[in-house]
């Protein structure tokens, strides 16, 4: 898939984000420093906007009672009301999906209750915190890519990409595509303009994150666009195929979640260098692409229980297995406990012509093993 559409604007859009982000340039900024994580959406925002009635009641407007929003955001947030559902919904599927990803390591990816998301832990510029950006980043494109070809979002509608050069020409492009250009292009300037309304030092550590974050968030929305692909039906009398229509088709955003945990299996260690910029840190690596993750420090301790970490006492282990989810690995050395347990689950299923299924109840005892 080609990069082209990118420099292919949708004008009017283009206008009101330019005008979203004059304003947070030209007007004050009430709140300075901000805490929290725009990824509350994916949480609170979740619930807020599923029963905005609810929290309708008050005199404040929905936007500012999201916590995690930068000032920026906040007005992207007035501006793209229609949006913010699915906005919320990608931030959740970017959670999910870095569950599911990280469910046998010893970080496991939860998160906590207050509008951080993942609690300090992600305050340490570590790969850990390079994966949550980019995979968050990644949920929201996808949501609103299919928002806009779903008719959700009054501003998108089906995917304009141009046709691919190496569509067969007898074939007809033209079906209502994931519109990727748009959700690309949203979710650069939502999530992006929190980094970039902080002017930091040059070359100081808040500015290294600041890249480090751009940098992952980047790499989160081209996975998406790396694993779109071009889609195609037949029609026709009886299936004979005499029609084929094609359109751009995003695919299961677990294929995003594979592609950008391999990405963080081999991130790159960068360090920001005194002309603000950040630069390969061990000089034998090769310079990270805008698809690969970077990040600026070492990731703590994951074993122990401390202010980042729950440790990982209690997780259950596979007794068996020497991969991290092994009780090796995943209890760091310190032993498991093992316990019985009664699971019940159906067996000996028949099938009843026509047409039930009858199952029985089946017990079995396995042995489960929780870490020390
Ligand atoms: C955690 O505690 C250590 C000292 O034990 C401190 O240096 C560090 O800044 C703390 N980290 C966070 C994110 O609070
Ligand atoms: C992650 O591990 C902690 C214990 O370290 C556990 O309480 C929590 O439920 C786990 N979260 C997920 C999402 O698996
Ligand atoms: C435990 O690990 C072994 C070896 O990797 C694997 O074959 C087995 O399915 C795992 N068991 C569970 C319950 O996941």
């Amino acid at each position: 898939m080609t990069m082209s559409w990118l420099l292919h604007c949708e004008l009017r859009w283009w206008l009101r984000l330019l005008i979203a982000l004059l304003a947070t340039i030209v007007l004050p900024v009430s709140h300075s420093r901000f805490v929290g994580s725009w990824m509350n959406l994916g949480l609170q925002g979740f619930e807020v906007w599923r029963n905005p009635q609810i929290y309708l009641i008050g005199a404040q407007p929905l936007c500012t009672q999201i916590q995690g929003l930068s000032p920026g955001q906040t007005k992207l947030c007035q501006l793209y009301q229609d949006h913010m559902g699915t906005v919320g919904r990608g931030a959740r599927t970017g959670i999910h999906e870095c569950q599911w990803q990280f469910r046998h390591r010893r970080w496991n990816c939860s998160t906590v209750d207050d509008s951080t998301v993942f609690g300090p832990v992600l305050k340490i510029p570590s790969r850990e915190a390079g994966f949550a950006h980019a995979i968050a980043s990644a949920g929201v494109v996808h949501s609103v890519s299919r928002a806009c070809r779903d008719g959700r979002l009054s501003t998108c509608g089906c995917s304009r990409a141009r046709r691919p050069k190496d569509l067969n020409k007898e074939w007809i492009w033209g079906g209502c595509g994931d519109n990727i250009e748009y959700g690309y292009k949203f979710t650069q300037g939502f999530v992006d303009v929190r980094e970039r309304e902080k002017n930091f030092k040059r070359g100081s550590s808040e500015q290294g994150r600041q890249l480090m974050n751009l940098h992952n968030n980047e790499a989160g929305r081209r996975a998406v666009i790396r694993k779109t692909r071009v889609t195609c039906k037949c029609h026709g009398v009886s299936g004979s195929c005499s029609l084929i229509t094609c359109w751009q088709q995003l695919a299961p955003f677990r294929e995003t979640g594979d592609f950008l945990k391999e990405k963080y299996d081999g991130a790159t260690e960068v360090k920001i260098n005194r002309r603000g910029k950040l630069q390969v840190k061990f000089a034998q690596f090769n310079v990270p692409t805008a698809e690969d993750l970077v990040y600026l420090e070492d990731s703590p301790d994951y074993c122990t229980r401390s202010n980042v970490s729950l440790g990982t006492t209690g997780r259950y282990c596979n007794k068996t297995s020497l991969g991290m989810d092994g009780c090796g690995l995943l209890c760091c050395g310190r032993g498991y406990n093992s316990q019985k347990v009664t699971l019940q689950e159906r067996c000996h299923c028949k099938f009843h012509w026509c047409c039930y299924v009858e199952c029985k109840v089946c017990t079995k005892v396995v042995d489960m093993h929780t870490c020390k």
